[in-house]
């Protein structure tokens, strides 16, 4: 290459860009007892829908962790930044805190999230502000975080616990959390297969798209 053509070269022609080079961390807290079920499965093919992002994962299974529910303290709107009960659960806020997506999983059980999820949720109070009522930016939590709320149901009306995902994306976006995704596994029994439920499939390569776009 002469001389003018090397002042016309683009530069940057062989330099990746930063968004190519950052790996994505994600941190997956897992709601189920079926370590190997629905909801697990789900986690794992949104995972490997994400493979081009380079994920770094953390995985957290809330039924094999020791921790209480909410004690109702108010440490966290008063005297602290952060839950001040010290269990299983605070490597799992730490990990919240440091992560690009976050992944919580739940089947229905009893028309609710499981008891293991729900005491997860209530400890997420700690996120919120003190004036988190009147604060536009109500959440503890740095902008630009992903959440993805999977659920699953053995029930196949698509109507029956449509307000789970709609409560609780409320819950998080209160966090600090502005992109909320959810994945919903609708009539899907202990012996279902995932991997061949057409519409699941789908829901999570459009999830992975999402957040890759973003
Ligand atoms: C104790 C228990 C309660 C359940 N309650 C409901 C329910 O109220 N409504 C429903 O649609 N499915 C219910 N199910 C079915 C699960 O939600 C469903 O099988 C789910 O896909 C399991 O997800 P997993 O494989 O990730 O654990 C219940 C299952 C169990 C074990």
């Amino acid at each position: 290459m002469d001389d003018l053509n090397l002042l016309s070269a683009p530069i940057n022609l062989h330099l990746t860009t930063e968004k190519e080079h950052r790996i994505m961390k994600i941190t997956s807290i897992l709601g189920s007892p079926r370590t190997k079920g629905n909801t697990a499965t789900i986690v794992n093919l949104l995972i490997d829908a994400l493979q081009t992002a380079k994920p770094e994962v953390k995985t957290h299974e809330l039924n094999k962790l020791n921790f209480k529910g909410c004690q109702a303290c108010m440490a966290c709107k008063t005297t602290s930044e952060a839950c001040v009960v010290k269990d299983d659960l605070s490597r799992v806020f730490e990990d919240i805190k440091t992560s690009d997506v976050v992944v919580l999983t739940s089947p229905v059980y009893i028309g609710e999230v499981t008891a293991q999820t729900k005491g997860f949720i209530d400890r997420a109070y700690s996120l919120y502000k003190p004036d988190f009522r009147t604060n536009p930016n109500p959440g503890r939590l740095p902008a630009g975080k992903k959440f993805v709320f999977v659920l699953s149901q053995g029930n196949p009306d698509e109507k029956l616990y449509s307000d789970i995902i709609a409560r609780y994306s409320g819950t998080f976006s209160r966090t600090g959390f502005k992109d909320i995704f959810p994945i919903r596994a609708i009539g899907v029994g202990p012996q279902s297969d995932i991997k061949q439920n057409k519409a699941v499939t789908d829901s999570i390569a459009q999830t992975a798209a999402k957040i890759l776009a973003a």
